[in-house]
C-alpha cells in the first residue's frame, strides 16, 4: 500500500493521479486534512484518509499498514521539522519499507535559509532507520507562471537572482519522479537532485511573456534588501520576505542547478520545456 500525504494539494494530487495510471487505485492511500476536498479521489477508488501532522494521532491512524510513504512537507515555515518528524515515527511504527521526502536541492550543504527545515528533517529521516528517498525537488516552473497577471499588470518580473539559470521543471514532472521512486525498486536510502535542466533564467523569462502576450514585460535586476522590501509591501510576512530573497541570492550563486539529471533519467523522458508550462498559464488567463 502506498501512502500519499498532502494529496489534495498541488504536488500530492498530481501524484495520485499519476499513481492511479500505474496502480489499482485499492493500493492508494490518500491522506488528506479535509476529506471534502478529495472526494473526486474516493470516487475514483483512492482510500482517503484525514490526519494532521499537528495531531501524531491521526498520523500513526493515517499510516496504518503502509509499505511505502510519500511525505510531502508542510507548508508552516517553522513548524516543518516537528511535523514531518511525526510522519516518520508514525512510518518507523509501521515497518515501512519506504519513506520518499519531498526536500530541496542540495540539502545538505546549500546556502539557502528555506533548507534549514528540509536539512533537519532529512536528518530525522536517515536516524529513523527507515529506507528514505530523498526527492530534492528544484523550483516549480508553476512557481513563475502562477504570478503571471502581477507581473503583466506591472509590465516587470523583480529578483535578485543576476539573471542566473534556474533549474525549473513542471510539477508534474516532480510528481513523475515521485511515482517512479514509490512503484519501483532500487531507490532505497538515495538522495536525487531533481531539477530542471533548461535555460530559465528571469530576462528569458520576462521576454517570453512579452513574445508570447505582445504586451511589453521587463525583467528588473534589484538588490535582496530592496526585493524583500518589495514582497513585504506586497502583503508577504516579514520573514516569509526574508526567506524568499535569501532565495534570489542562493539562485544567483547557482543553488537551484544541477548536473547530475535525476529528473530526466527518473521520469525517463525530457523535463517539460518551461516555455511550454508558460504558454498553457497564458492560455488559461483568457
Ligand atoms: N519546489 C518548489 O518550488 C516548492 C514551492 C512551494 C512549496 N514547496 C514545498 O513542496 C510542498 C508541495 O508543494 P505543493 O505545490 O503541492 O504545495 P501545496 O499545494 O500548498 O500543498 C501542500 C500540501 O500540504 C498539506 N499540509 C499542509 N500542512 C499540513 C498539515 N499540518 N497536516 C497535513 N497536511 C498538511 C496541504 O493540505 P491541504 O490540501 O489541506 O491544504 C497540502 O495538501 C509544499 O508543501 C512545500 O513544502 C515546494
Amino acid at each position: 500500500m502506498i501512502v500519499v500525504t498532502g494529496a489534495t494539494g498541488q504536488l500530492g494530487r498530481l501524484v495520485v493521479q499519476q499513481l492511479l495510471e500505474k496502480i489499482p487505485a485499492s493500493q492508494i492511500v490518500a491522506v488528506v486534512r479535509d476529506a471534502g476536498k478529495a472526494a473526486d479521489l474516493a470516487a475514483r477508488g483512492v482510500s482517503v484518509r484525514v490526519a494532521d501532522y499537528n495531531q501524531p494521532a491521526t498520523v500513526e491512524a493515517a499510516l496504518a499498514g503502509v509499505e511505502k510513504v510519500l511525505l510531502v512537507s508542510g507548508t508552516e515555515l517553522g513548524k516543518r521539522v516537528a511535523q514531518h518528524t511525526t510522519v516518520v515515527e508514525a512510518a518507523k511504527k509501521q515497518g515501512a519499507k519506504l519513506l520518499a521526502y519531498t526536500s530541496i536541492p542540495h540539502a545538505d550543504t546549500t546556502p539557502l535559509k528555506l533548507a534549514a527545515e528540509h536539512r533537519e528533517t532529512e536528518k530525522v529521516i536517515r536516524a529513523s532507520g527507515v529506507p528514505f528517498t530523498f526527492l530534492r525537488n528544484g523550483w516549480y516552473t508553476e512557481n513563475y507562471t502562477g504570478r503571471l497577471p502581477p507581473a503583466l499588470a506591472q509590465g516587470a518580473i523583480f529578483g535578485a537572482t543576476k539573471g542566473a539559470t534556474i533549474g525549473v521543471a513542471a510539477r508534474a514532472d516532480y510528481a513523475a519522479a515521485a511515482v517512479t521512486v514509490l512503484t519501483g525498486s532500487g531507490h532505497e536510502n538515495r538522495a536525487y537532485e531533481l531539477t530542471g535542466d533548461g535555460d530559465f533564467t528571469l530576462p528569458a523569462y520576462a521576454a517570453e511573456i512579452s513574445r508570447l502576450t505582445g504586451k511589453t514585460v521587463v525583467h528588473t535586476e534589484v538588490s535582496p534588501e530592496a526585493l524583500e522590501q518589495a514582497l513585504v509591501a506586497a502583503g508577504l510576512p516579514a520573514p516569509f520576505a526574508a526567506i524568499m530573497a535569501d532565495c534570489d541570492v542562493g539562485i544567483s550563486q547557482g543553488a537551484l542547478t544541477d548536473p547530475s539529471g535525476d529528473l530526466t533519467r527518473l521520469i525517463a523522458r525530457p523535463v517539460t520545456p518551461w516555455r511550454e508550462t508558460l504558454a498553457a498559464a497564458i492560455k488559461a488567463l483568457h
